[in-house]
């Protein structure tokens, strides 16, 4: 009797046990499964960033000016006509009014029109030998000092630089 006794609690400590180690583990599973579920959840909560809006323009376009200039055609066109004009004509010319070693090309493409322009700085020397009188005129004012010729310069550069002066001249009207 007394070895049997042992012998059933012994099984029923063996059973609790058991039920025990079964209960922990569903236990830590689920915690585990939760734990995992609301970590993804949160990444994809992250992920979606919503476009914050300020005085209606995109804020990520206000931090990145990168942004704005692949939006603004023009921008990229002055930057590139910018560069142009300060790697070609600047030791000769300013953009404002003031002369240099040539004319200040403010109000340039009022005086002159793009054909004309064009085919000035590609090669000024021949316009002056076709006997454009403003071109020689003007030559003779400058005490016929030369100007470069830019025969490699693509129309659209030449519009570039012009519309470049353009820019310049407004914006210096624009501060007072
Ligand atoms: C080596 C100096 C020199 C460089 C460089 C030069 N120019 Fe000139 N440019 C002159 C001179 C000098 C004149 C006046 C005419 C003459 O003497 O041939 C002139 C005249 C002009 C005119 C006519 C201006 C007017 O009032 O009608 C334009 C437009 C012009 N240049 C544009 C340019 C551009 C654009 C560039 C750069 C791509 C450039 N020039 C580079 C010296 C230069």
């Amino acid at each position: 009797m007394e070895i049997d006794f042992f012998k059933m609690t012994n099984h029923n400590i063996y059973i609790k046990i058991s039920k025990l180690i079964y209960k922990i583990v569903i236990a830590t599973s689920v915690l585990f499964f939760l734990t995992v579920y609301t970590f993804f959840q949160k990444q994809k909560l992250d992920n979606i960033q919503e476009p914050q809006f300020y005085c209606g323009t995109c804020m990520d376009e206000m931090n990145n000016p990168r942004i704005i200039e692949m939006n603004n055609p023009n921008l990229i066109k002055n930057v590139f006509g910018e560069t142009l004009f300060k790697n070609n004509c600047s030791q000769c010319h300013n953009a404002d009014a003031s002369m240099v070693v040539g004319p200040g090309l403010a109000g340039v493409k009022e005086r002159r029109d793009e054909e004309w322009l064009i085919k000035w700085i590609q090669n000024p020397q021949k316009v002056i030998q076709s006997g454009d009188k403003y071109a020689i005129n003007l030559f003779e004012k400058f005490n016929k000092t030369e100007m470069t010729a830019f025969t490699n310069f693509r129309e659209e550069e030449i519009l570039a630089i012009l519309e470049y002066i353009d820019e310049y001249n407004k914006s210096q009207r624009a501060i007072p």
